[in-house]
C-alpha cells in the first residue's frame, strides 16, 4: 500500500480536473496517476504524440494524451484549449516540463543553456500563463515541479540552477499577483527519485553507492513520497498553503555534494 492511499481519501479529487506539462513520464506521469487515484480527471502533455497517449491509458479515469513543446506558447495554448473543451475549467495545474544534463559552464553553449532555460523556466510561465483564464476562481491550485537547483548552487549545472532558481521566483511573484482571484501557487521540490529518467541522467557512471551513502536518509527517493507532497498541495489541507515550496527531498540539500 502506498503512502497516499493511506493518507488521502481516495475521493479526495473526485469531480477535479488537472492540466500538466511533462506528465508522460518521470516524476510527472507519478503525480499523474496519484491525482487520477484520488478521482481527478487528468489531461497530460508532452512532446512526444505517441508517448502522450500511452501516458493517459497508464493513467486512466477519462485522462488526456496530448502533445506540444512548452516552449511554443500557441502551441501549448491550443492544446489547452482542447483539454478545457473536454474537461471544463482546471482546478489544479502543474506545470513539469523539465530538461537538464550535466555539462560544465566553460563548455556549455549558449543554445545549449537556452535550451535549458526555454524548457524550465519559459515552459512554466507559458503552462502557468496560459492557465490562468482557464482555471476555477477561486480554488485552483497551480504548482511548478522544482530541483534541489532552485536553491543550491551545484557543479555542471549552471544552466538548470538559474533556470530552477527562476522558476521558484516566478511562483512567489504569481502566487502575490493571482492570489486575490483565489489561485494558489506553490513550488514542489523533489529529491533523487528511484527510477527516473533524470535521476539517471544526472547520475555519473558508477557513483550510485557513494551517492546514496551522501544522502540524509541514505537512501533515494520513492515516488510515492514525492507524489505524496502533490496530493497535499491540491488538499483541502493546503487551502492557505501559497507563494511557498514545499520540500520533499529528504534533506538532499544539505548533504555534501557528491561529485566535485
Ligand atoms: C552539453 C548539450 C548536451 C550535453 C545537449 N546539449 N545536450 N551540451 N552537454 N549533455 C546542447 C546541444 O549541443 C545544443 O547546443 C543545445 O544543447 C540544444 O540541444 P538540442 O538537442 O538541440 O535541444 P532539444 O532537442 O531541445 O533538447 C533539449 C535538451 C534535451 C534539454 C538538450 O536533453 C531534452 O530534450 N531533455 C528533455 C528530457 C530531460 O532532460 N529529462 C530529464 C529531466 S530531469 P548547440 O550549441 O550544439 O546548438 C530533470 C531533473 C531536474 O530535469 C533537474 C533540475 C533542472
Amino acid at each position: 500500500m502506498s503512502i497516499n492511499s493511506e493518507t488521502f481519501a481516495p475521493d479526495m479529487l473526485k469531480g477535479k480536473t488537472a492540466f500538466m506539462t511533462g506528465g508522460t513520464s518521470g516524476i510527472g506521469l507519478g503525480i499523474a496517476k496519484a491525482l487520477a487515484a484520488h478521482g481527478a480527471q487528468v489531461a497530460v502533455m508532452g512532446r512526444d504524440a505517441a508517448k502522450a497517449t500511452n501516458a493517459a491509458g497508464e493513467i486512466g479515469n477519462g485522462a488526456m494524451g496530448l502533445a506540444a513543446d512548452v516552449r511554443d506558447y500557441a502551441a501549448l495554448d491550443g492544446v489547452m484549449a482542447q483539454a478545457q473543451e473536454q474537461m471544463g475549467p482546471f482546478d489544479i495545474v502543474i506545470a513539469c516540463a523539465a530538461g537538464n544534463f550535466l555539462a560544465p559552464a566553460a563548455a556549455l553553449s549558449a543554445n545549449a543553456f537556452k535550451a535549458v532555460v526555454d524548457i524550465d523556466l519559459l515552459g512554466s510561465f507559458n503552462c502557468l500563463r496560459a492557465a490562468y483564464g482557464r482555471v476555477h476562481k477561486p480554488g485552483a491550485s497551480m504548482i511548478a515541479v522544482l530541483a534541489g537547483q532552485a536553491t543550491r548552487a551545484m557543479p555542471l549545472q549552471a544552466h538548470a540552477c538559474a533556470a530552477k532558481a527562476g522558476v521558484a521566483m516566478l511562483v512567489k511573484c504569481l502566487a502575490m499577483e493571482w492570489g486575490p482571484e483565489g489561485i494558489r501557487v506553490n513550488g514542489l521540490t523533489p529529491g533523487p527519485v528511484e527510477d527516473t529518467e533524470g535521476f539517471q541522467r544526472l547520475m555519473p557512471p558508477g557513483m550510485e553507492e557513494k551517492f546514496r551513502n551522501t544522502l540524509p536518509l541514505r537512501r533515494a527517493q520513492r515516488m510515492d513520497e514525492i507524489t505524496a507532497g502533490a496530493l497535499f498541495l491540491c488538499s483541502p489541507a493546503a487551502s492557505y498553503v501559497s507563494g511557498t515550496a514545499i520540500e520533499c527531498e529528504g534533506a538532499t540539500g544539505l548533504a555534501p555534494f557528491p561529485f566535485m
